[in-house]
């Protein structure tokens, strides 16, 4: 493949890299079990076991609009839901399965419903389409499948024929990128090559690429095709990476961290893993200081709505972005070494520094390299003035150290999640 320009700089991507924040939705029929969305795999259940919970889906709280003015409200800029998760049950009405919501007693395109929810919010679309499918007849059962370990599996895979699953595949994409308008976003997931997985042959992966790139060519595609050059998006998953991610090409990627309130993806309810709403912010700034968006998930229940541990982190960042969201929007690596216990974000089109205070320090807060470069400074949350100077001293011994700057904080730590000041660059 040609060498490609940094996908930083193309226009497709801008309004990713502006709006760095999104609501990953995991929601199916693991919902009803409330305990992992890969049950299947871990307690290998078969597929009549796993009837119960098609025959009685039926979220009566569905409240897509709720989902949107909560995602609205944190600052979040866009949606990634799954259409189809590896369980193989569809969200929508699609032609090619009877595995779907429309079949359950909730009868009802759910897809449809929380994309028009999303977009009257002016949030962007994603689908995430799960390449895995523990249902389907034709995908061949391999290290992941719940029958994995099954003496009958070489049985049971006579007769089953990735290709036909593959045409499955690109039907199905088919529907969801004719059949819901723009969409902003495709999540594919995932790969897995090697003994007894798949990759790129199995989900016929150029066909499906060149079909994606015709139906929406402005999509933004992630990378978990299995096939090198493909994607536009990097997506680690529940990790912050400390530097910024290079893409197949060694330029800089446009990269989305995907991370949990929890731990799982899908609603759990007995996880007791809940990060602090504190911890949420810090993720967010972590990511956007290092160049990346994050994709945070939330997992509603089984009836539809989210709970309210969910809701109280997604208050934590409404009440932080209210007041901060100009350190994040638009921002990312800032051309600055960081000071002690700080993540910076910058605005390259305004040209202003944001100095995000990870542990509050007593009064003096001293930045490298910043010496003759600020016209200005505050703390972000209330535009209050931060005096600046090089020479901060107390009785007679110079504080500021050679090189450095420093900011006078107030000795209390403003009441909000992370402080941050804005700098104003000459
Ligand atoms: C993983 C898991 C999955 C989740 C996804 C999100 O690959 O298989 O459950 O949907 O990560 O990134």
């Amino acid at each position: 493949m040609a060498p490609r320009k940094s996908l930083q700089k193309i226009p497709r991507t801008a309004w990713f890299t502006d709006a760095r924040f999104g609501m990953f939705i995991h929601w199916g029929l693991y919902a009803m079990s409330a305990r992992h969305e890969w049950i299947r795999h871990h307690e290998r259940i078969k597929d009549e076991d796993y009837e119960k919970y098609f025959a009685l889906f039926d979220p009566d709280l569905f409240d897509p609009k709720a989902w949107a003015a909560a995602a609205k409200a944190a600052g979040m800029k866009y949606v990634v839901f799954t259409t189809k998760h590896h369980e193989g049950f569809c969200l929508w009405d699609s032609k090619f399965t009877d595995y779907k919501a429309t079949n359950t007693p909730a009868k009802r395109d759910f897809v449809k419903e929380i994309v028009a929810a999303f977009r009257a919010e002016g949030l962007r679309i994603g689908f995430y389409y799960s390449l895995i499918d523990w249902h389907h007849p034709d995908f061949v059962i391999d290290r992941l499948s719940p029958y994995r370990d099954s003496p009958d599996k070489a049985k049971m895979n006579k007769g089953r024929d990735m290709r036909r699953y593959a045409k499955y595949m690109r039907d199905q994409v088919t529907e969801l990128l004719t059949n819901y308008g723009k969409i902003d976003v495709l999540w594919f997931d995932f790969s897995y090559p090697g003994e007894d997985g798949k990759g790129r042959d199995d989900w016929e992966s150029e066909k499906m690429l060149k079909l994606v790139r015709k139906l929406q060519p402005d999509i933004l595609l992630d990378n978990r095709l299995d096939l090198p050059g493909s994607g536009d998006i990097v997506t680690p998953e529940q990790f912050t990476p400390s530097k910024p991610i290079l893409d197949d090409q060694g330029n800089p990627a446009v990269w989305e961290g995907c991370q949990t309130l929890s731990g799982s993806w899908g609603y759990h309810r007995d996880e007791a893993s809940w990060k602090s709403p504190r911890m949420c912010v810090e993720m967010l700034v972590n990511h956007v200081s290092r160049g990346g968006n994050l994709l945070m998930k939330v997992g509603p229940t089984s009836r539809g709505h989210l709970d309210a541990r969910a809701l109280k982190c997604l208050d934590g960042y409404a009440q932080w972005m209210r007041f901060n969201g100009r350190a994040i929007y638009g921002c990312g690596i800032a051309p600055f070494a960081e000071a002690e216990n700080c993540r910076y974000t910058y605005n390259p089109k305004t040209n202003r520094l944001y100095v995000h205070v990870l542990s509050w320090p007593f009064r003096d807060l001293h930045l490298p390299g910043l010496a003759g470069k600020i016209r200005y400074a505050q703390l972000l949350h209330d535009g209050s003035e931060v005096r600046v100077t090089e020479k901060a001293e107390s009785c007679g011994m110079k504080a500021t150290p050679e090189g450095f700057v420093t900011l006078q904080l107030p000795v209390v730590q403003p009441d909000t999640l992370i402080p941050v000041v804005e700098i104003i660059l000459k």
